[in-house]
């Protein structure tokens, strides 16, 4: 017997499959007689399968199973999901109901135009809400998620140096707290990434990057707020030195929730820059695929954007084939559904309200800061946005963020980001968002000083923590490397 945070006691009930709890003969549902003489000879023979092997089950016994496999994950509906950077914001309930609106669901993509003009019109209005929260001239809905658009917007970078003969351009300059997917990106735009060092305080030496910058610098690639949560407060004296020595300026969008309708990355001087949906604008999180990452570009690099892009003719809504453009990143047109949500969150926020996102999800983040900071170490003591970063310096007896991390779990909630950005020993990088309340919070910051004073007390509890979940502590790099999928392959 075990007990686990999600309540169930039988590890028997835990283990067992659909397949195993199988009896011959259970039903749940009985089909009506129905005549089908001659259907199977539609099916060519050799793709008929011999036999079926299905679980048979009554009706409970399904809906228990499935509904205990969903209590297996944390989710953002379950409890308090706090991921510093990867922001797990609460997704409305209202966006899921509109992208279910058979009028969207049932379009193929393959559809005449003139049948598909409100779903052209809901991404071109889209478009344009994008384009003015951020400042930018024109936005593409295609890539799939932020990774994919930074790929994407390195490629109109990759593709403005190539029109103008610029091809010594190689290499893009970026910071050493950036997100992995940064250098990823460059490489496989057939750039090389240079790392700039940050400096005392966290942010970017404007110095050290001047002394970068030459006529190989196709660009640099920076977050701001950077992955501290800090505001790059020489943003604009940035963004000119780069443009003085022919280098654009890429902007890692996934922070936009902490300045937008505040501040807009365009008109700070940054040339191209992608969006997370689900970070800033409340769609699920895509897991590196089914999400969405659209791509904002300044005027001068409207020509180079991914094919094709939707543009109003008149009355109607086409796609538009760019001659200039840096290919197609995606089949169709981009995830529809995902930017649906979007344009369902920023039509039910209004344009009046954008602002207080941002502001709420600085509170919440400075709220949990101040009142953590004399338990877990700030390392960089700036001023801090929508996230903030501790470190385990503090904590005695060996205990480190590993342990804290296991030890929230085993008091119901998601560890926050660890040990990243980089240049925190030890990180533990909190984001609450703008829509937990201060009790939420509230409940965190008590785990994590409970965590703190039993590291003191009791630090074993804490080093064996989780106690209460089915698995404990697996090989982290093997079940990222090698993790077993497959039921039974572990035997
Ligand atoms: C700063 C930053 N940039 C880029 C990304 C990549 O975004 P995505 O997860 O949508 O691919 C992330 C993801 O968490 C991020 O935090």
């Amino acid at each position: 017997m075990s007990y686990t945070s999600n309540g169930f006691t039988d590890i028997k009930f835990h283990e067992e499959i659909i397949f195993e709890r199988s009896r011959p003969g259970r039903c749940a549902y009985s089909l009506p007689a129905k005549d089908l003489t001659g259907v199977a000879d539609l099916i060519p023979a050799d793709l008929r399968r011999k036999e079926l092997d299905l679980p048979e089950l009554s009706e409970i016994d399904v809906v228990r199973h499935y509904t205990r496999l969903s209590t297996y994950n944390f989710s953002i509906d379950h409890t308090f999901y706090p991921l510093g950077s990867c922001t797990m914001k609460y997704n409305p309930k209202i966006n899921e109901k509109m992208a279910r609106l058979s009028a969207f669901t049932d379009l193929h993509p393959e559809t005449p135009l003139d049948r598909a003009q409100g779903t052209l019109k809901m991404m071109f209005d889209l478009q344009h809400m994008l384009a003015e929260v951020s400042g930018f001239a024109e936005v593409s809905l295609n890539p799939a998620a932020g990774a994919h658009g930074e790929y994407t917007g390195l490629g109109v970078v990759r593709k403005y140096h190539q029109k103008r003969g610029d091809l010594k351009r190689k290499k893009v300059i970026i910071p050493d707290s950036a997100h992995g997917t940064n250098p990823a990106s460059c490489a496989v735009n057939g750039f090389e990434a240079v790392v700039l060092e940050s400096g005392p305080d966290g942010k970017i030496c404007l110095d050290c990057l001047k002394g970068m910058l030459n006529d190989e610098v196709a660009a640099i690639m920076l977050t701001n707020p950077n992955t501290l949560g800090v505001f790059e407060t020489d943003i604009c004296a940035i963004t000119k030195a780069c443009h003085d020595a022919g280098a654009l300026v890429y902007g890692d969008g996934a922070n936009l929730n902490a300045i937008m309708g505040v501040a807009r990355p365009g008109d700070m001087g940054i040339d191209v820059m992608h969006f997370n949906l689900h970070k800033t604008f409340s769609t699920p999180h895509g897991g590196g695929g089914p999400g969405s990452g659209p791509v904002g570009v300044a005027k001068h690099l409207v020509e180079f954007l991914p094919n094709p892009v939707v543009r109003k003719v008149g009355d109607r809504y086409e796609f538009a084939l760019l001659k200039d453009s840096m290919g197609r990143v995606r089949s169709f047109y981009g995830n529809v559904g995902i930017a649906l949500r979007a344009y369902v969150y920023l039509l039910e926020l209004g344009k009046e309200h954008i602002a207080e996102v941002a502001e709420h999800a600085v509170l919440n983040a400075n709220y949990i800061k101040a009142k953590l900071k004399d338990v877990y170490n700030v390392k960089y003591s700036n001023d801090t946005l929508h996230e903030t970063v501790f470190d385990d310096s503090k904590l005695p007896n060996h205990v480190t963020t590993m342990d804290v991390a296991k030890g929230l779990i085993d008091r119901g909630y998601h560890p926050p980001t660890v040990y990243f950005p980089l240049i925190v020993h030890g990180a533990l990088m909190v984001e609450p968002t703008e829509t937990e309340s201060k009790e939420t919070m509230d409940g965190f910051i008590d785990a994590l000083k409970d965590i703190a004073e039993k590291a003191a007390s009791d630090p074993q509890s804490i080093l064996n923590a989780p106690t209460k979940t089915y698995i404990k502590r697996p090989d982290e790099t093997l079940a990222a490397r090698k993790p077993v999928l497959k039921y039974g392959a572990e035997k």
